[in-house]
């Protein structure tokens, strides 16, 4: 497998998120996100860590593109912080913000790399959260007030827009389960997130179309494929029920589809509150599908269990990573084609894929990660393979190219293909980010290490 079978067009790239890297908390202006309080919350972060200082990468993205382009991407999606650009009360954007993704921006075009940028990957205002957050539909128009802002500063440079990343996550992470911000537990408030959310990427598309008339944009979900725990007709159909919330809320209505009528009936009161013009907005047409794919999930049926009486199993015997993440480059092949013949989408990308291990550093300082060096490479080839079934994916970004702060886990979950020493700063390729420098190079690599390809 080399660089070249997916063709010259096929775009490389790695991914970071804002308050996983930049630090820099209090500086420049910024305010306070949902993340900044949540992680002053007791018990919400596993190592009591936060993004205060991160990977500093507010101070050090000179050597961090620099790191990129060695890698030979053509690539790099990053996320702007909302945070720096909210000045509160008032509808002037804080230049400082303006003035950090430019500069961001201009770095990457020196160095060759494409910006893509992500809109929102979770760092809301925490003051727009303390007048309701998602739920209050201003933050709709805050949204849109922000992309204004910033595709007006950015748009003669950026080509590429994500508007949202992810909303499965901001809506039931952040507002059933409570494990990420803003830590509420309440269906309700999730429905009602994960519906105003989307309508804010219909109207972020209409200020990006408005902004940036040759722009590319997209949203980025997470999908999962899924499978029933037994051949049982309960765990099958709790499968289905799963589906619906998990891939189908999302994929359905981006594509002109009313909800899945069993969940709008199952929810009852927590039924979303759908306004006019909004089934419309979320499925104004988009240039492609960006799509985060992490692990597969399996299914039982757990009658009186969560909202909708069923439980994610862990089948015991199945390869993992330390995240617990069931490593199944299949399952990317086969979410790809379902995808594909359901829903249709022109485009394709890979926005995010990647694999967090325990990462050793040998007395040289070398990493040898040799599991997340053949998480890639078995993910690059089931990649491969679905594009030879013709499913037009055009792109893929690994995550990450740092290790940096995953969330409710803090420190101890590393995904970078770089490895981060957080008392110092240091970066260093681990050896899956050094496989795949050197296949981006146009080198066919091959695997060492005790790990073989599927
Ligand atoms: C995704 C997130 C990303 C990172 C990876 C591991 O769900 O988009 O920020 O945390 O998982």
């Amino acid at each position: 497998m080399k660089r070249d079978d997916f063709g010259s067009d096929f775009v490389w790239g790695c991914a970071t998120s804002s308050y996983q890297i930049e630090g820099a908390a209090g500086e420049g202006g910024r305010v306070d996100s949902i993340w900044d309080t949540f992680c002053r919350q007791q018990g919400t972060i596993r190592d009591g860590s936060n993004g205060d200082v991160a990977c500093d990468h507010y101070h050090r993205w000179p050597q961090d593109l620099d790191l990129a382009r060695s890698m030979g991407v053509d690539a790099y999606r990053f996320s702007i912080a909302w945070p720096r650009l909210f000045v509160e009360g008032s509808a002037a954007a804080n230049e400082a913000g303006l003035d950090f993704y430019s500069r961001l921006v201009d770095g990457m075009l020196e160095r060759g790399l494409q910006p893509w940028a992500t809109l929102y990957h979770w760092d809301l205002p925490q003051a727009l959260q303390d007048a309701g957050g998602w739920t209050n539909r201003r933050t709709i128009d805050a949204f849109a007030h922000f992309v204004d802002h910033i595709t007006r500063r950015l748009g003669d440079r950026v080509r590429h827009w994500i508007t949202h990343n992810e909303p499965w996550c901001t809506a039931f992470h952040g507002n059933l389960e409570g494990n990420h911000a803003p830590g509420i537990r309440d269906l309700r408030t999730a429905i009602q997130v994960s519906h105003n959310v989307m309508v804010s990427h219909g109207r972020a598309l209409q200020v990006i179309r408005a902004n940036v008339p040759d722009a590319l944009a997209g949203i980025t979900l997470s999908l999962h494929p899924l499978r029933p725990a037994s051949d049982s007709a309960a765990d099958v159909a709790a499968t289905a029920r799963h589906d619906d919330l998990r891939n189908r809320w999302f994929l359905d209505t981006l594509h002109g589809r009313p909800y899945p009528a069993e969940t709008i009936a199952a929810l009852g009161a927590a039924a979303p509150l759908v306004e006019e013009g909004d089934m419309a907005l979320i499925a104004a047409p988009t240039d492609f599908l960006g799509v985060n794919y992490y692990f597969p999930e399996v299914v039982a049926d757990a009658p009186g269990e969560g909202p909708f009486g069923l439980r994610i199993v862990a089948p015991e015997g199945l390869e993992r990573t330390a995240f617990n993440w069931e490593v199944a480059p299949q399952g990317m092949v086969s979410l790809l084609r379902r995808v594909s013949s359901e829903y249709g989408p022109k485009v394709i990308y890979l926005t995010e894929n990647g694999s967090t291990y325990d990462d050793v550093v040998n007395a040289d300082g070398s990493i040898d990660d040799v599991q997340r060096r053949s998480y890639l490479q078995r993910h690059l080839a089931a990649l491969h393979e679905a594009m030879g079934h013709g499913i037009p994916v055009r792109g893929y970004f690994a995550w990450s190219l740092l290790d940096n702060f995953e969330w409710a886990e803090g420190y101890l979950r590393r995904f970078g293909l770089t490895y981060v020493d957080y008392s110092t700063q240091e970066r260093r390729l681990k050896s899956s980010g050094l496989w795949y420098q050197s296949f981006l190079k146009g080198d066919s690599p091959r695997l060492s290490g005790n790990i073989s390809p599927s």
